[in-house]
């Protein structure tokens, strides 16, 4: 037995790689890859994720979603926002993006991430393939939009911790993409992303 977290828990586990490799797999079925929109809540990491799941979807590409308040519903539901609970959160997600981009699926993750060690752990185990989309709203922005109503409620001290407001934010230093929202449509946005998958050769 090991105390590493980093490894499994027990000795009497082996990999096992498989028999097409990933050069093979990707002529096949085009490549994976991760696109993780980092920011804070209301900044519209979702909706430019779901546009440009549809446009990529509409081009014949493989994608999902992964978003912050379904994975919450479901994988995540025992976790809540303190340090550790995100950083659990997202160390799972990750691992789901790094198995779906194995799998050649186009993955698009919104979450808030707010931590970069938790972020660069993801680009960590993901590997090639993964691009960092910042999601850049200016916090007066998110909290005018106020989506959900936390923000409120945070300013009035019924939710603690949030981003932004009494929880920090680190800002990526050198994100892929740095999608500045300001004055700037949806499409706009999404069209910027898919741009830069199509520059990686990621579209085929
Ligand atoms: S993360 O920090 O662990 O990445 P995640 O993206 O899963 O967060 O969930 C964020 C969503 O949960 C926000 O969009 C918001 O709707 C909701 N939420 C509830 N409490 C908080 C909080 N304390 N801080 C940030 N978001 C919160």
């Amino acid at each position: 037995m090991t105390a590493d977290p980093t490894q499994p828990k027990s000795d009497n586990i082996t990999w096992h790689g498989g028999e097409v490799d990933a050069a093979a797999r990707a002529r096949i079925l085009g490549a994976g890859a991760v696109l993780w929109f980092t920011g804070l809540s209301g900044s519209g990491k979702s909706t430019v994720a779901r546009r440009v799941e549809r446009m990529l979807l509409e081009d014949g590409h493989h994608c999902t979603v992964l978003d912050g308040d379904n994975v919450r519903h479901g994988l995540c539901r025992d976790l809540g926002f303190s340090p550790a609970d995100r950083a659990e959160n997202i160390r799972r997600v990750g691992e789901v993006c790094g198995l779906f981009a194995q799998a050649n699926v186009l993955t698009l993750a919104a979450f808030v991430s707010p931590y970069r060690k938790d972020r660069d752990q993801v680009r960590a185990v993901v590997g090639a393939h993964f691009l960092e989309v910042f999601v850049d709203t200016p916090l007066e922005v998110c909290e005018a939009r106020d989506p959900k109503g936390l923000y409120k409620k945070a300013r009035a001290g019924e939710i603690r911790g949030f981003t932004g407001i009494d929880a920090p934010y680190e800002a990526p230093a050198a994100p892929e993409v740095h999608l500045r929202t300001a004055g700037k449509t949806v499409d706009a946005a999404a069209a910027e992303v898919v741009a830069a998958l199509r520059d990686r050769g990621l579209l085929g």
